[in-house]
């Protein structure tokens, strides 16, 4: 079929069973649920959470934001968010808007139990960085990065978008459906990038609505669990089977990429669990060791909270003098476990080996 080829009208949720449940996607759930299930248990068993989402949050940000050509590294981000500057550029400043967005998502999913279309119009302009809002104007076509050539025209008249993404975000709540939830975020990621209801963040926006979905389904209590990484390895893949969806209106391959992509990052994110949990056993072992006076619990835990550290965050999680932050930090550094940099005026501790783990990407 060429490129050029109409492609079908977008249908309403849900589509027909007997397309969505094939028995090769009924055995690819049972894997990516299982390997799913398994990540949730693992990551119950880490004793300070927010240390394993602040980690993996930033690196998602980082990740999806780069499927967009916003290409960031971990340090820069980092000290833009350890020191306060005056400007910051404006690549950095979509991917900490990218971080605060996940986040804003995650406490309205928790808060509600659900989302409202007004929610994702928030979390859309959130990321943006402007009020746009959902499309009103006809024009937005999906082209072909490389040639140049419309491979998908999304619905262009405002009350159908409208339409359509009530009928979205009524699937997306519902707590009665027949359906596997992992063939629910497939199904609801196909839908919302076609409706496109955006002029541009359709894709980030999608991407945050796919771990919020998790969430509210109960198959992860925190938000760690992404495909981006997965999406950019795959892309043109991806893009191949959305348009294969749009085109033929055949929905078992997209499931299966989505399910697989589920799968494996499921296992990547529980192996480098897994990797950080050993880092920081090693490292809370290795400060009572080599700095017995100076060990405490909280002051490991901080500095995998917070892998860029400085004075003030030790000041305010131990509630010591700035003296005494400070010589812990250079402690710290003496044995090995931090590595100081000067940025402007302030001395920021990293903790290197963490970075060096979170920012393994996929293989
Ligand atoms: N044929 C298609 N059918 C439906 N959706 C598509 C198709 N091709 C691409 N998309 C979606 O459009 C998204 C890009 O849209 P947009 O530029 O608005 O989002 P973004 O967040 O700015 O970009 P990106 O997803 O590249 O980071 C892709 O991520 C993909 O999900
Ligand atoms: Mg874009």
């Amino acid at each position: 079929m060429g490129q050029n080829a109409p492609h079908h009208k977008l249908e309403l949720l849900p589509p027909p069973r007997e397309k969505v449940e094939t028995i090769e996607i009924l055995r690819q759930t049972n894997r990516s649920t299982a390997a799913l299930a398994e990540l949730k248990g693992i990551a119950k068993t880490i004793p300070n959470q927010a240390m394993l989402i602040n980690a993996i949050v930033l690196q998602e940000a980082k990740d999806s934001s780069e499927i967009e050509n916003i290409i960031t590294t971990q340090d820069e981000l980092y000290k833009a968010l350890t020191v306060k500057r005056a400007s910051i550029s404006a690549e950095i400043k979509e991917v900490v808007n990218y971080r605060k967005a996940i986040f804003s998502g995650f406490h309205l999913a928790k808060e509600q139990g659900f989302i409202r279309v007004n929610d994702i119009v928030s979390i859309q302009q959130e990321l943006v960085d402007n009020t746009a809002g959902i499309r009103s104007t006809p024009g937005t076509v999906l082209k072909n990065d490389k040639t140049g050539e419309v491979v998908y025209t999304p619905p262009q008249d405002k009350a159908e978008i409208l339409e359509l993404l009530t009928n979205f975000i009524n699937h997306y709540n519902r707590n009665d459906s027949e359906l596997s939830p992992l063939i629910n975020l497939a199904i609801l990621h196909y839908q919302f990038e076609s409706i496109h209801p955006f002029y541009d963040g359709n894709g980030r926006t999608g991407r945050i609505l796919n771990i919020l979905f998790l969430i509210l389904n109960d198959l992860i209590d925190v938000p760690i669990l992404y495909l981006s990484s997965y999406i950019i390895k795959n892309k043109p893949e991806y893009y191949r089977l959305l348009n294969k969806t749009n085109h033929e209106g055949e929905w078992e391959n997209w499931i299966m990429f989505m399910l697989k992509a589920v799968e494996n990052t499921s296992k990547h994110t529980i192996m480098k669990i897994t990797t950080i949990k050993t880092l920081l056993d090693n490292t809370i072992i290795k400060v009572q060791k080599e700095s017995p006076k100076i060990y405490r619990k909280e002051l490991v835990e901080l500095l995998f909270e917070q892998p860029y550290s400085k004075i003030d965050f030790v000041v305010s999680r131990l509630g010591v003098e700035r003296k005494a932050a400070s010589r812990y930090l250079k402690e710290l550094e003496e044995i090995g476990v931090l590595e100081s940099q000067k940025v402007g005026r302030e001395t920021l501790y990293i903790n290197k080996e963490l970075i060096e783990i979170t920012s393994v990407r996929l293989k």
